[in-house]
């Protein structure tokens, strides 16, 4: 069925079809090379990006989708009030600007991260769903204050790839980092693997870092990391900001990921969404293993992303 918005797992009739079809792209990438021609995507990133970015740009291209890509990283002060007197900072409202993007393309593509500090906003996800509410084509989420679908949709994908037995034991582990970061990689990882059915996810963070519990229905969430990796086919290292704490962040050194912990595994393999702080989330060791994923999870961005924009209902 075509799609009048990519923003969760919740907007796909079937995971398992959608990596068929981001198969199918990975293995003819140009089959459907006439399939966007003369339609027009805009990418727009409020927030910097490399993977997303050029996954996207070259899955349009691809597809055969004119694609624009427009930075407003750089301060594009938008105004979301309804009602709002804008006398201050903001220069245009979201209702003019998805209004006026829509007339340019077919597909808006957006990625916007959340403040940290407010968290009602945040998880409302006031960004992305005012773009989805004012424009007038189908919106794709290329990461949002609380989701990241196609970099889970790629890693549905590369899971699928890699798995030897039906419903491998996945753990998605909590890992340090210097910076306060999003819950999004996290709650969609957690979101699509409960709704894909495919695995047994395991969550495993400290203590005060539990995700939103709208996400992690259906996985086991633990506090130890080696209570977690015993047995594990897979580990997804992902640090995240708190979210009962909202946006508070530890020092817990020890939570790196490394070959001891690796070692307690079933030969796992090691997924990250990348970018990755190495010898902060993860030692050089495992990162270069052969058991590392995180470059075939970099490669099916381009599948995932050719597999949902050629599923948007564009007229
Ligand atoms: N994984 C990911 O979304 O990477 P970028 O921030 O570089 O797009």
């Amino acid at each position: 069925m075509p799609m009048k918005q990519f923003l969760s797992a919740h907007d796909v009739d079937s995971i398992d079809d959608l990596i068929d079809l981001a198969r199918r792209h990975k293995r003819k990438p140009r089959n459907l090379e006439d399939l966007g021609y003369g339609k027009t995507i805009i990418n727009l990133f409020f927030n910097p990006s490399l993977r997303t970015r050029i996954s996207t740009e070259k899955a349009g291209l691809n597809l055969g989708f004119d694609v624009i890509t427009y930075d407003a990283s750089g301060g594009w002060n938008i105004e979301f009030e309804t009602g709002a007197v804008m006398n201050l900072d903001t220069a245009e409202h979201v209702r003019e600007a998805a209004g006026v993007l829509s007339q340019y393309c077919d597909i808006l593509c957006v990625r916007s991260f959340p403040s940290l500090t407010d968290k009602e906003a945040d998880y409302a996800d006031r960004v992305m769903k005012s773009f989805v509410q004012y424009a007038t084509v189908p919106v794709v989420s290329l990461e949002s204050a609380t989701r990241h679908p196609l970099q889970s949709l790629a890693d549905c994908l590369t899971i699928s790839e890699h798995s030897h037995r039906p419903r491998p034991k996945v753990v998605l582990t909590w890992a340090p980092h210097p910076r306060r970061l999003p819950q999004a990689v996290a709650n969609s990882f957690a979101e699509w693997m409960v709704e894909w059915d495919k695995v047994d996810l395991t969550i495993c963070n400290p203590e005060g870092f539990d995700l939103a519990p709208e996400f992690t229905a259906g996985a086991q969430v633990v506090h130890h990391q080696a209570e977690a990796f015993r047995g594990a086919d897979f580990i997804y290292a992902k640090n995240w900001s708190s979210y009962d704490d909202y946006g508070a962040t530890a020092s817990l050194p020890d939570w790196i990921i490394d070959e001891s912990k690796m070692a307690l595994t079933n030969n796992a393999y090691f997924m990250h969404c990348l970018p990755v702080r190495r010898n902060v989330v993860v030692t050089d060791g495992v990162i270069e293993s052969p058991r590392s994923l995180v470059l075939q999870q970099a490669n099916n961005r381009t599948w995932a992303a050719q597999a949902v924009l050629g599923r948007m209902q564009t007229k």
